[in-house]
């Protein structure tokens, strides 16, 4: 490899960015550069090229998306402008540089109809906005980037930081109360210091180019994920096994990846 150790890093005050940012800064030899949606923002194209002229990375973790769910149905612009078009503007820049870009997406791109774990190569059909914009983001990757990753996960949640679903119960669960958790859609919650590791095992091994998963070893419901959440934090709250329907943003009733290639 080139004498180029510089990693940008977007989107990097989201769970995962920070999540690589405590694990990896400074770390394997690499110069970990940490760029938040206030110091580089995705959709200004003019912002990639200053920050690339500024830093000339040899790798792109894109860690910024629009990964609200429900709000994707609400601001469908918003999303796909992050999803779609801040995706091409990295991917346009990185081959301008000769970056490798490493771009993470997401289960939500399936419909849930397999009876197993999807795989690299099952074909997508997405059932929600937000599904959609990240599968249009890794379509373009594959199809434009010179040198590009995909690496779908699925659940993905830090104990530390963000916005997540264990976080969301555990704030639930110290309030004492009954919780009504989704009981029939199935996935595999996937801890963002596993994919962290993942992603610098990519930089480090640089496997031939293409879509990798990444995603936590069991498969469960949201219904046992929050029993487990629960009781590994000592907490004795009743878990209330509700039906999806009762909420408005249609979801992959199974979406669990299994990584087949590294
Ligand atoms: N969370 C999940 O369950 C899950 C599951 C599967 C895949 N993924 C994928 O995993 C990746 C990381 O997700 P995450 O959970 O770490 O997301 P996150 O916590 O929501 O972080 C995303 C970060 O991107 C930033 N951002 C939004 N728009 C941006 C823009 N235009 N330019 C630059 N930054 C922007 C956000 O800033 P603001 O908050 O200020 O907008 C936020 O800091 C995403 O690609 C996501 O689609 C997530």
């Amino acid at each position: 490899m080139s004498d180029n150790k510089k990693i940008l890093v977007t989107g990097s005050d989201g769970q995962l960015g920070k999540t690589l940012q405590k694990r990896c800064s400074g770390k394997y030899g690499f110069d970990w550069i940490f760029l938040p949606k206030e110091k580089l923002d995705i959709i200004q194209a003019d912002e990639i090229q200053a920050a690339f002229k500024k830093y000339n990375p040899k790798f792109c973790i894109n860690c910024a998306a629009f990964t609200d769910v429900l709000k994707s149905e609400n601001q469908p612009l918003l999303a796909f402008k992050t999803n779609v078009e801040g995706v091409k503007n990295l991917t346009r820049v990185c081959n301008d540089y000769e970056s490798i870009l490493i771009h993470i997406s997401t289960d939500y791109i399936f419909d849930g109809t397999k009876k197993r774990p999807y795989l690299e190569n099952d074909k997508a059909n997405p059932l929600n906005k937000y599904g959609m914009t990240k599968y249009l983001g890794e379509k373009y990757v594959v199809e434009n980037a010179i040198f590009g990753y995909i690496i779908r996960t699925s659940w993905l949640y830090s104990k530390n930081f963000g916005y997540n679903f264990y976080r969301n119960i555990l704030r639930a669960a110290s309030n004492g109360k009954e919780i009504k958790v989704v009981k029939d859609q199935y996935g595999t919650p996937t801890n963002t210091e596993k994919l962290a590791d993942f992603i610098t095992k990519i930089i480090i091994s640089l496997p031939k180019k293409g879509i990798y998963h990444c995603a936590g070893e069991e498969v469960m419901s949201w219904y046992e994920f929050a029993n487990k959440i629960v009781e590994e934090n000592n907490y004795s709250n009743k878990i209330i096994p509700v039906s999806s329907q009762s909420f408005g943003v249609k979801r992959p009733s199974y979406s669990p990846l299994k990584n087949t290639e590294i």
